[in-house]
């Protein structure tokens, strides 16, 4: 199986190359921030829950983003692997995903890191904004929060995964077949 982390702080980019790779691939995505809109949007008890800690721009608490997690491998048996975005964002959440894959007789290939730089974060997320109907993307100070929390909580994810050298950095700027380009040549050296 190819399981491939596609990380990167908020606005990187990780959401508009995942569907571009799993085409390519032939891989399931799975987005915990998309899974969550979605228990948002139907107004469900982890929905109402959630939305607490999104329109802060706060991380929603690991045990409730875990109990998501192994329901959804198991929906998904049959795929040729999985490019996780937007999770694990936490070191608890990566050692728990690598236990979950451990237990189906697979593992993570690679952490794949897109790196852009704030400012450029900011101004892709503000113009989103606009067609979004995101709450977290529509105010300056709950985005800024959103990178703060990426910097403090969850980057020590790649010490994580570098300790397995399996973390690969890609530039994050230019335009978005460039960005393809260099994250399937990297994958394609895997
Ligand atoms: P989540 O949904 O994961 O959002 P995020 O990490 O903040 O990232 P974004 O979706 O904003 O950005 P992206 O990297 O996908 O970039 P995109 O491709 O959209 O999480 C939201 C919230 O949910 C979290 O704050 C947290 O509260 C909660 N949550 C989710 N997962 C959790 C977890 N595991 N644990 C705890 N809490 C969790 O691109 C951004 C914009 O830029 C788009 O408009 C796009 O068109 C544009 N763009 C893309 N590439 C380029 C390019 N090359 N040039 C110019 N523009 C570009
Ligand atoms: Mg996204």
């Amino acid at each position: 199986m190819l399981n491939l982390i596609l990380f990167g702080p908020p606005g990187a980019g990780k959401g508009t190359q995942s569907e571009r790779l799993i085409d390519k691939y032939q891989l399931v995505h799975l987005s915990t921030g998309d899974i969550l809109r979605g228990e948002i949007k139907a107004q469900t008890p982890l929905g109402i829950e959630a939305k607490k800690y999104i329109d802060k721009g706060e991380l929603v608490p690991d045990k409730v983003v875990i109990g998501m997690i192994g329901e959804k491998l198991d929906h998904n048996k049959m795929a040729k692997g999985f490019i996780f975005d937007g999770f694990p964002r936490t070191t608890t959440q990566a050692k728990v995903l690598d236990l979950l894959l451990a237990e189906r007789q697979t593992s993570i290939s690679a952490l794949v890191a897109l790196e852009v730089e704030h400012e450029e974060l900011i101004k892709r997320i503000l113009h989103r904004a606009k067609s979004s109907g995101r709450t977290d993307d529509a105010d300056r100070n709950i985005i800024e929060n959103r990178i703060k929390v990426y910097h403090n909580e969850t980057s020590p994810v790649i010490a994580h995964y570098s300790r397995q050298n399996k973390f690969i950095a890609v530039h994050g700027l230019g335009t978005i077949d460039e960005i393809f380009e260099r994250l399937t040549a990297a994958i394609d050296r895997l």
